[in-house]
């Protein structure tokens, strides 16, 4: 059946692919976003209606609920002003935010909900992020009158990533890459596999049975950190295809080095919170279900399967990187 769909966040990397799935199967879905030109590449799609607003006032909230069948959000930062237990920019994102979706739609008669958690949400995880992703879920499960889902995924990649593009660009410019946290674990996840899940856990025939579960979402290879920049580089084709000298960090100059990106302008590469969140390895725990059959992804694509296509520098110049550069992604 046709749904009308709000795809909060549906601008970004994640949310441009739902939003474009969303719409090929022919349902309706509104995009807000905080500045149309950010969302542009979405305006020319079919039943797809972008919408320049803000999200974080109520009227203007409930305004943009009312009439949907359903609400997806995926807004979600990785950096913040730092505070306790998470500072004034997660708990607005990932915090009020959720819980201002939740009360909208119970008031608005909106049943339907997923929402975009992150691997290691815990209201008393390491990291900023993680603390505001628990507590942003724990918002949404207080609230009745809502047939919420949760999903949990390990970091997303895929062709517009950026995990492995930053990594690779970075390896482009540098010829030794100082790495804080390259012990650290990772579950990579194709950004496909996860717009599958979301797709079906809204529109799929066993959406119903996603109803009130909170899935951690893996690909199928665990990788250190050390390891993803290493295969970025060789896929990149860095060095000759050897990729860069990996220097790994000790804690304290790896927390000095994101001390220094941070000050730096722009948005730090990484930073101090980013570190604390790899103090915990971004892998399933096996505790909560995965890809359950209902979510529609028998077999989650490697890495290996994916990020050497589109590392390739041929890629990044092909019209399709063109095509990514002119929508400033
Ligand atoms: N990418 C990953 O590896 C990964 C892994 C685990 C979990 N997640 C979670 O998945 C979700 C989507 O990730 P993504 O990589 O697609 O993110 P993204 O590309 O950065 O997109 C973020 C979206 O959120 C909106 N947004 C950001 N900050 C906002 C704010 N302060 N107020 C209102 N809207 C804001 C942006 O909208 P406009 O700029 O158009 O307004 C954009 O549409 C996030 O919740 C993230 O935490 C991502």
């Amino acid at each position: 059946m046709q749904q009308n769909i709000l795809v909060i966040g549906g601008s970004g990397f994640i949310g441009s692919r739902l939003v474009n799935a969303l719409s090929l199967g022919n349902h309706f879905v509104t995009v807000p976003t905080r500045r149309r030109q950010r969302a542009r590449h979405l305006v020319q799609l079919p039943l797809v209606d972008v919408v320049e607003t803000d999200i974080h006032d109520d009227a203007k909230l409930a305004r943009l609920v009312a009439g949907h069948d359903a609400v997806v959000n995926l807004v979600g930062i990785l950096q913040g002003r730092r505070g306790q237990p998470y500072g004034p920019d997660f708990a607005r994102a990932h915090v009020e935010l959720p819980r201002r979706i939740a009360a909208a739609c119970a008031q608005h008669g909106v049943r339907r909900v997923v929402h975009m958690s992150a691997l290691g949400a815990d209201v008393n995880g390491p990291s900023m992020y993680l603390r505001s992703k628990g507590a942003g879920e724990a918002a949404l499960r207080a609230q009745d009158g809502i047939d919420l889902t949760v999903f949990r995924p390990s970091v997303v990649f895929g062709p517009e990533d950026n995990f492995l593009n930053t990594f690779a660009r970075l390896q482009r410019v540098f010829p030794v890459v100082p790495l804080a946290g390259a012990k650290t674990r990772f579950a990579p996840v194709y950004v496909g596999d996860v717009v599958t899940a979301f797709f079906n856990s809204l529109v799929g025939p066993q959406a119903r049975d996603t109803i009130g579960q909170t899935y951690e979402l893996c690909g199928p290879g665990t990788y250190t950190l050390a390891e993803l920049v290493r295969l970025s580089g060789q896929w990149a084709r860095v060095g000759g295809g050897c990729g860069r000298a990996i220097l790994a960090l000790p804690d304290a100059l790896g927390r000095l080095q994101a001390r220094l990106m941070e000050l730096a302008p722009g948005t730090p590469v990484m930073s101090r919170d980013n570190l604390d969140s790899m103090q915990v390895d971004s892998v399933c725990s096996g505790a909560l279900p995965g890809f359950v059959p209902a979510l529609g992804v028998p077999h989650p694509e490697s890495l290996e399967a994916m990020a050497p296509t589109y590392l390739d520098p041929k890629f990044q110049e092909s019209e399709y990187g063109g095509m990514r550069a002119t929508a400033g992604r």
